[in-house]
């Protein structure tokens, strides 16, 4: 197919905006799926993405369309579109001229909305945009478009409305993406030149990389270079996916495709490299800003015997999602374990799920805790440390302050959308999270968008759930980073009878160590069961108590309200009652339920 010919588009959308469905659409009308095939939303693969609903890993198909008799090929790349995963999203664009900006006609714009236009205006691409689920009783087309003016600058005459869920005005999307968007800027005469931006594990063919050719062709058996290690590589196999692979003997440029070629491991496949012919010198392709964990958390099998299961669990969960970061870390109560590094709270949601269902293990997920700075002085100690500023990503490894001129902390930039009647609670929620409030602006008669400063530690847990809430469902958030700035943090112990629980610690603001600590204990007093002894729940900063709960001795007899000899019956409930116990933790002679550890955080 000639350059001239061929689109690369992606489409952008808030959560739920109908990004999946328009997607579904755009293949059944190209024929890349039957019509109601009954396999819904086909390019969310994982099944951690069909229960949540949410696209966590991008997926691309390559379409062909007709349109005044002429074929053309459509590669559609498909993008998350959740706030962890934004990097997963600058990623696809890299390969795209253009996006659909698709917004919920009845939502509105919401704060990814913004991120997600910014993201593409700044890096020139055609923005088509468009209203999805015109069908909808409360669509208003009209004020969303109104909306995109104020916002964006976008006129009304561009705007596309559609029902992806009809398949209304879907045709329109199709020709607007030929029209509206450029053939790719490439060269087939030129060596050949490919950009790698995504790559998944395969058994069998070790990583399928998915590449950009942006210049020349290649073909099986060509020896080629990723540029990133320098390593050689043979093509195995080249093809397109229709979503699923559709092997071809060659990719030339301005197509999309995957190809193989005996990479043992997705972190060969480094996103954002170039690959070229061997003996060939070309310029590299502009590389990607890595994706950088926010959040980091212990992982520990439930008793020693599965840390050889849980270890390849988790080697293989990596070999597919490179944005995870592993160390190994050992913990007194919870015996040898990894430290991981996950890109926000849903992304270490979705691991520890994945971990879960695709291989049937239990894992204990302590308390997560993002990345804090400490300057230290003396020279001893910084020797010790190997520097003058560290960086702490546990908790348990949270310096003397005696030694420490200066903590620091990540704050991000946050993006608010509200329908105004809400504007009092959400800042007191901001407030109450130590945000601060930068600018405020209306996008519509009853609409406002807002920047808040926060430090991450305050939004990693719960921020989004409680806006939510307190919203109605109404306000919508996203963020970026924005560096670290000092901060007096304090490191919060909870002891169980006297025993300081490592794992349960946590790095706080001074200003908060006593609320937080107070939560904490009634909170642990709430999850944890009562036991054969009394426990004392303690929280302390230093040597300072700064709150007690206490859980008094009980025992859990199942079968006391039994009355007569049901044998049967008895055996299965103690049974069901070991079971339950097998799934505790042991931590200082207490039994823990292994929720624990993530549950104590939530509010
Ligand atoms: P993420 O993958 O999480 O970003 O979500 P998404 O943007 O892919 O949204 P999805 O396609 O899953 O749609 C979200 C919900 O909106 C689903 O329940 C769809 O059935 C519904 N929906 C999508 N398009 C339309 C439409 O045109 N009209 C109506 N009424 N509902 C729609």
């Amino acid at each position: 197919i000639p350059v001239e010919n061929i689109r690369n588009f992606s489409i952008i959308a808030h959560v739920d905006h109908g990004k999946s469905t328009l997607a579904d659409r755009l293949l059944e009308m190209t024929g890349a799926i039957m019509k109601n095939s009954g396999r819904s939303q086909v390019l969310d693969r994982l099944q951690v993405e069909r229960e949540r609903g949410i696209t966590v890993k991008a997926q691309t198909a390559s379409l062909n369309y007709t349109l005044n008799n002429h074929n053309y090929l459509l590669n559609l790349i498909d993008t998350p579109g959740h706030v962890d995963f934004s990097t997963e999203v600058s990623r696809s664009l890299a390969a795209c001229q253009g996006v659909i900006l698709l917004v919920d006609a009845n939502q509105g714009v919401q704060a990814q909305t913004v991120a997600n236009f910014y993201m593409a205006f700044g890096k020139e691409l055609v923005i088509i945009p468009v209203l999805n689920k015109i069908d909808l009783k409360n669509a208003d087309p009209e004020k969303v478009s109104g909306q995109l003016r104020t916002l964006f600058d976008i006129s009304e005459n561009d705007i596309l409305k559609v029902s992806a869920k009809l398949g209304t005005g879907v045709e329109d999307v199709l020709k607007a993406v030929v029209d509206r968007l450029p053939p790719p800027p490439v060269n087939r005469e030129t060596p050949f030149r490919a950009l790698l931006f995504d790559s998944w594990y395969d058994r069998y063919q070790g990583a399928v990389v998915v590449v950009y050719v942006t210049d020349g062709s290649v073909k099986i058996g060509d020896e080629i270079v990723a540029m990133h290690s320098g390593k050689n590589y043979e093509i195995k196999s080249t093809g397109l996916l229709r979503p699923h692979e559709e092997p071809t003997n060659k990719l030339v440029a301005g197509q999309v495709g995957y190809l193989t070629c005996n990479m043992r491991s997705t972190k060969e496949a480094h996103i954002g490299d170039t690959l070229h012919h061997r003996n060939q010198s070309v310029t590299m392709l502009p590389d990607f800003k890595p994706a950088n964990p926010m959040v980091f958390a212990g992982v520990y099998p439930m008793d020693q015997s599965q840390h050889v299961v849980l270890r390849s669990a988790i080697e293989k969960l990596v070999l597919n999602d490179s944005a995870v970061t592993v160390a190994t870390d050992s913990s007194p109560a919870l015996g040898q374990g990894w430290r991981l590094g996950f890109l926000g709270l849903l992304h270490m949601e979705v691991f520890n799920q994945r971990l879960e269902q695709e291989y049937d293990t239990q894992a204990v997920i302590t308390a997560p805790s993002v990345t804090y700075k400490a300057r230290i002085f003396g020279e001893k100690n910084v020797k010790r440390y190997g520097g003058s500023e560290i960086t702490i990503t546990n908790p348990a490894h949270f310096p003397d302050p005696c030694i420490v001129t200066e903590f620091l902390e990540p704050m991000v930039m946050g993006t608010i959308i509200t329908p105004d009647t809400y504007l009092g609670p959400i800042l007191s929620l901001c407030m109450e999270r130590r945000g601060t409030q930068q600018s405020s602006t209306n996008i519509d008669n009853h609409h406002v968008i807002m920047h808040i400063l926060l430090p991450l530690n305050e939004i990693v847990v719960d921020f989004h759930d409680h806006l939510k809430s307190i919203s109605s469902g109404y306000a919508s958030f996203d963020y970026e980073e924005y560096g670290f700035v000092p901060s007096r943090l304090v490191k919060l112990n909870i002891l169980l009878n006297g025993i300081a629980v490592e794992e349960l610690s946590m790095v706080v603001h001074a200003s908060k160590a006593s609320g937080v600590g107070r939560r904490v204990c009634l909170k642990l007093k709430e999850i944890i069961p009562r036991q054969m002894i009394e426990i004392a729940i303690q929280a302390a900063v230093g040597g300072k108590i700064v709150a007690r709960e206490t859980l008094k001795a009980y025992r859990k007899d199942v079968t006391a309200k039994l009355y007569g000899g049901d044998v049967t019956r008895r055996m299965k409930l103690l049974n069901r009652q070991a079971e339950g116990k097998k799934s505790m933790k042991l931590v200082a002679n207490i039994r823990l339920p292994r929720e624990t550890f993530i549950d104590v955080l939530k509010r």
